[in-house]
């Protein structure tokens, strides 16, 4: 059992293989305090945590100090206006107008297994896999009851939690902030690491030293987004790939969210994750509640890539869904970059056939094959073929293409609508807008308000329909643009702060139809590349389109950040043409291979035009992706050096989990005159096995090749790269 309850202390232990979280009633109140997380304790006698020997006295000792006690409180789920003035979990707004809550103690349940969250992804797991503990807390004056749920995984350093806030009282109450997670520490010097970027430069490994206030990332814009990822680290200052301790939070959320590090007066960090409070308020009728998603942590002892690991293996089995899970997908080429709008089935169909002649598997038909689509300035929301360029439509063109031994894949983006459209012409008031405001456009779109059961129905319908009409075994489900001019005319007034929301309720409950409808087709989800690269996301699709910069180098760094939380085998990755279209730089083919390995796999460039050379390096590649990628996909993933800090070479490898086999991947961004080799020290091998190291022949022990490492000779010339091979012998 992964939880206990310790009665006389009044002390929660939750355990995972390699860390413990402790939890105390505090005081006779019974405030629900947070005592420990960290590395695994099995001590049950942890009652001195509680500090009650501090000069801060507990409120029952000293009513008169109540203030000066809570202002300093570690808190489990922090509560607003009764004075911890540090962030705070929980905030309402009462029919009178007031803010306050606070909460304390009122019952517990231990059991096996783990609830769903209606409506929301979440990680899942058998009764053999997890225990959940829920604790009902509550607030008297407001009869508003509030359960924490945290849930422990027998096998991995994981903690999910969620909270769900249930109304008692008579009268409705405004939950102005419904966080998912707070995390009460004392301050250590420790180190906040986030993963920010920007259209085309996703997921930057960003690292900075925490300093007195709040530091905090966040998204406004209705995506998780490409400025911010819903994930923060907490490290020990030290801390690097193989040493020192690292708290992971990461939210399994896909819309508006803030993650923050707050470093208070005494010295005390609070780390806290949830939906963004600003332009949040959701009306909570009298008997209705409210969940707020989930919150992952993740504790490593032995630094961020022990932390890596932990996410990739519960992601793998406890969040993504479906039968692509771990298998592997199709080696896909998708028509975006090769032809732009610019296609009619000749076209598609020349592309089909060269690609199945070198061992292509799928072809992906992106945007521009519907409506009057031949440019992004119309025709979101007319779901139907354009016969113009596809004769005989998608029955025909499916057909040609599956006798070629092919699967068919098709672009889709639901969620917007064109205002040069017949979909926007015949329901204009179907956009997310304010009346009487002109909604500001972006790459000439508006949001559909899939908040509208008649709005999600006829999308639905539609895509359905188009799903039906032929043999398509793969969808691409694109999101363009950031939510702006929130206002719904399906909401009251009182109910626009949860339009936000409401939408990622909407999309989530779109995308769990067409899964369920459709559970064979392969689902990738893509917003302007990697805007909303979440683990909400991976709970509907098991690959997600990392970043419109298909350049490879860029990649590298790209494709760094995002592993760092999310598993390999979920990043949409594909050689693409070069010059490369996002900036223009010439990589080598092979090199532009070995890093799209590290992901789905696939080619997005027109395949009939490249150089010839190229196009016949194109069967070893597939050859070469079908050798590895179940070690890649399902393996263990080190990361080794990183052209982000040394801004020379990049390395990292995957080891099976029987350790029995690895694989390492070296480029070299930079080539410099040296005189030297360059020593990789590799890793997560057996030190007292022996390796057959690539094909030359060399074998050495795991000790070695971990320790002394394998010495890189040059390479001639920048971008070259190079995969190594080792097998136990
Ligand atoms: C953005 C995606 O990231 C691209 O791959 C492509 O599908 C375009 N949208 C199409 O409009």
């Amino acid at each position: 059992m992964g939880i206990v309850y310790e009665e006389r202390q009044k002390i929660f232990q939750l355990n995972t293989p390699g860390s413990t979280y402790l939890i105390g009633l505090i005081d006779e109140e019974r405030f629900i305090g947070h005592l420990y997380y960290g590395r695994r304790i099995d001590d049950l006698n942890m009652e001195y945590l509680k500090r009650s020997n501090d000069a801060v006295r507990f409120p029952s000792r000293c009513n008169g100090e109540r203030l000066r006690f809570q202002d300093g409180f570690q808190a489990e789920y922090s509560t607003a206006g009764q004075g911890d003035y540090r962030e705070s979990c929980l905030e309402v707004r009462t029919r009178s107008g007031h803010n306050a809550c606070m909460l304390t103690y009122v019952s517990h349940s231990i059991y096996s297994g783990k609830p769903a969250l209606e409506g929301l992804p979440a990680t899942f797991g058998t009764e053999e896999d997890c225990t959940t503990l829920e604790i009902v807390c509550e607030d008297r004056v407001l009869q508003l009851q509030v359960r924490l749920l945290y849930t422990v995984f027998e096998k991995i350093d994981a903690i999910a939690r969620s909270v769900r806030v249930i109304n008692q009282a008579k009268e409705p109450v405004y939950l102005t902030r419904v966080l998912s997670a707070c995390l009460d520490m004392d301050n250590e010097n420790y180190d906040m690491i986030t993963l920010d970027g920007v259209w085309a430069k996703e997921r930057m490994i960003t690292r900075r030293q925490i300093a007195n206030g709040k530091q905090r990332i966040s998204s406004n814009r209705g995506v998780s987004s490409h400025q911010a990822n819903p994930f923060i680290a907490i490290a020990d200052s030290n801390a690097d790939q193989d040493f020192g301790r690292v708290y992971g939070m990461n939210f399994v959320y896909s819309g508006n969210f803030m993650a923050q590090a707050e470093l208070t007066q005494f010295d005390m960090l609070r780390v806290t994750m949830g939906i963004l409070p600003e332009g949040f308020c959701w009306k909570l009728e009298s008997g209705a509640s409210f969940t707020a998603p989930e919150a992952v942590l993740v504790f490593s002892a032995e630094g961020i890539g022990e932390m890596t690991r932990s996410y990739h293996d519960l992601y793998r089995n406890h969040l993504i869904r479906g039968k692509y899970c771990h298998a592997q997908r199709p080696v896909l080429i998708n028509n975006w970059e090769a032809t732009y709008f610019q296609f009619d089935t000749d076209k598609i169909l020349s592309i089909a056939r060269t690609a199945a002649a070198l061992g292509i598997e799928m072809l992906v038909l992106d945007d521009g094959w519907f409506g009057r689509r031949d440019n992004d300035a119309c025709a979101l929301g007319d779901w139907y073929v354009n016969e113009e360029k596809l004769k005989g439509g998608l029955p025909y063109l499916v057909s040609e293409i599956n006798r070629l031994g092919m699967k068919f894949g098709l672009w889709f983006e639901p969620e917007m609508v064109s205002p040069d459209s017949d979909l926007y012409r015949q329901h204009p008031d179907w956009a997310i807008r304010i009346p009487g405001r002109e909604p500001v456009q972006c790459r000439n779109q508006l949001v559909l308000d899939l908040t509208r059961r008649e709005v999600r129905d006829a999308v639905y319908g539609q895509i359905r329909a188009v799903l039906r009409s032929a043999n398509i075994e793969y969808v691409k489900w694109d999101m363009n643009r950031y939510l702006s001019d929130l206002g719904s005319l399906g909401l009251e007034a009182d109910r626009q702060g949860e339009l936000s929301h409401r939408y990622m309720l909407a999309v989530y409950e779109l995308q769990e139809r067409l899964i369920t409808e459709f559970p064979d087709i392969l689902l990738e989800n893509c917003s302007s590349g990697g805007g909303r690269y979440d683990p909400g996301m991976l709970y509907y699709s098991p690959q997600i389109w990392c970043s419109d910069d298909t350049d490879a180098i860029e990649r590298l760094r790209i494709q760094e950040g995002t592993a760092m939380v999310y598993p390999l085998g979920t990043m949409g990755a594909h050689v693409s043409d070069c010059p490369c279209h996002s900036n223009g730089r010439m990589t080598p083919f092979d090199t532009r291979g070995y890093i799209a390995l590290a992901g789905t796999f696939g080619y997005e460039l027109d395949v009939t035009r490249i150089a010839e050379e190229e196009r016949n390096k194109i069967p070893e590649q597939i050859r070469i992706y079908h050798k590895y990628n179940a070690l890649i996909r399902e393996g263990d993933y080190y990361r080794i050096t990183s052209c982000q800090e040394n801004h020379a070479n990049d390395s990292f490898m995957v080891v099976s989990k029987d350790k029995e086999e690895a694989l390492a991947v070296y480029i070299q961004v930079e080539a410099r005159p040296r005189l030297r080799s360059v020593r990789i020290r590799l890793k997560g091998l057996e030190d007292r096995w022996q390796y057959a190291v690539g094909d030359g022949g060399r074998i050495l022990s795991g000790a070695a090749l971990m320790n002394a490492g394998i010495l890189m000779d040059e390479l001639w010339g920048d971008y070259q790269g190079k995969l190594i091979y080792l097998k136990k012998v």
